[in-house]
């Protein structure tokens, strides 16, 4: 599938984008080992979460599906998974694979996780190597999946994580609800927080003291009775694209608030970006509200590192598309972790931008990005990256003459009616088989 993209007049209306892709990973997760029957509804029948469902099933969870964002899990229990018959296919997920290694090291049998070629390409060490502290039995291809696993009795730690990773976090605090003893994680940044929430308000005991996190061995989780908000690393496409357009003025309704989410519209407003953020209150322990943009008159360049790249970590194709229109050099620093995403998203964004025109350097750790440059139409690639195909069809929109987008199916990932929805915002995209 291939995308046509022309330039529109301008972007106007009120939307909803899915149900957020980390929620949805982690609300099924956590049903499915909770005590009793959850309700999820805007659950993300995306592709990621697809590949969660799929496991959950083949570990003996029975799950209903009256609608295709609608899910009932009847919860095992912390201890009531049942080995699966074949291995577990995480398909593209992350999430998937990293989570299910933690929750599996609780179990005394054997699993094997596979993924399909892109997800057999990233890091599985970062969760296997503190697992394998804990006392589990882990096995990683070469680093890679397949991944080889057998639980038991885990003893908690105390960990330093290299990386900010929500991923290897989440991970670990799973496994220490299995261990005898408390498991303490030191993060070098937050990283986003949805499972300490989630957990606590499924009743496990959870302690945080800045960025140092200790979780204590569960009896049960309850259930959850769950609406899962809007993803905010979706709203990025329609919200940056209102913003370079000039006469846009867009809504986003229903959308998670969690502040480790929100790095991008911080750094958009730091730019200049028209922006408001509208709180409306919690669910489940997370901020949800909606969000207002419209087009900005010049933005400025900014500098990215740190402790600010975690926060916006899903984010940075897109924000590299308003880079090209700001004024100055735009930099990104200590983001190496963008090398290990669905593509290595440094040189693939650089690789792409370039041919539509963009001035783009690519460094070991990130890009800088000299703005503004005019974006002219061409034929770009995804990568398989779906973040990269929506943050290029955007760069069309903005582009003068038509772009194609091409191997754009990857946009199922994280957010299936992506093209509906900024149609009916005015956008001018098509999609062709
Ligand atoms: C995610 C964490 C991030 C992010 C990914 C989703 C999560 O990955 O890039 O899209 O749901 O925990 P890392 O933990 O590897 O940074």
């Amino acid at each position: 599938m291939r995308l046509r993209v022309r330039p529109p007049a301008r972007l106007h209306g009120v939307i909803r984008v899915p149900g957020d892709k980390s929620l949805s990973h982690r609300a099924l997760l956590f049903a499915a080992l909770a005590e009793g029957t959850s309700t999820l509804q805007g659950w993300l029948p995306a592709a990621d979460c697809e590949a969660t469902l799929r496991c959950i099933r083949a570990l003996g969870v029975e799950v209903e599906r009256p609608a295709a964002d609608r899910l009932i899990v009847h919860g095992r229990g912390l201890r009531g998974l049942q080995p699966a018959s074949a291995p577990l296919d995480c398909g593209g997920s992350g999430t998937t694979m990293r989570l299910l290694m933690g929750i599996l090291a609780g179990f005394p049998f054997p699993s094997t996780l596979v993924g399909n070629a892109q997800l057999s390409r990233r890091p599985m060490e970062r969760v296997a190597e503190p697992l394998r502290r804990m006392g589990a039995e882990v096995r990683t291809t070469e680093g890679h999946a397949p991944v080889y696993l057998r639980g038991g009795t885990l003893r908690g730690i105390r960990y330093e994580m290299p990386v900010a990773s929500a991923q290897v976090k989440s991970a670990l605090l799973l496994a220490g609800l299995y261990a005898q003893g408390p498991t303490t994680l030191v993060e070098p940044a937050p990283s986003r927080d949805h499972t300490e929430r989630l957990l606590w308000a499924m009743g496990a005991t959870l302690e945080q003291h800045g960025r140092t996190i200790t979780v204590y061995p569960a009896e049960r989780l309850s259930p959850l009775d769950c609406a899962i908000p809007g993803d905010p690393s979706s709203a990025a496409f329609p919200l940056v694209a209102a913003l370079l357009i000039p006469g846009s003025e867009i809504e986003v309704t229903d959308l998670l608030l969690n502040p480790t989410r929100l790095g991008l519209i911080e750094a958009l407003q730091a730019m200049g970006a028209p922006i408001r953020v509208i709180p409306e209150g919690e669910r489940h322990g997370e901020p949800v509200g909606r969000l207002l943009g419209a087009s900005a008159v010049r933005l400025q360049a900014i500098e990215i590192a740190g402790p600010w790249v975690p926060r916006m970590i899903d984010e940075f194709p897109i924000f590299a598309v308003a880079a090209t229109q700001a004024e100055g050099t735009t930099r990104v620093r200590d983001a190496a972790e963008l090398r290990v995403k669905e593509s290595d998203r440094i040189a693939a964004l650089a690789a792409e931008l370039r041919r539509m025109g963009a001035r783009i350097e690519e460094h070991p750790d990130g890009f800088a990005i000299e703005g503004p440059t005019p974006l002219r139409g061409a034929v770009v690639h995804s990568h398989g990256d779906h973040r990269l195909a929506m943050a290029l069809a955007v760069a069309g929109l903005i582009a003068q003459g038509e772009t194609i987008v091409e191997d754009a199916e990857c946009i199922g990932d994280s957010f299936p009616g992506f093209v509906k929805r900024m149609q009916a915002l005015g956008a001018e995209i098509e999609m062709e088989p």
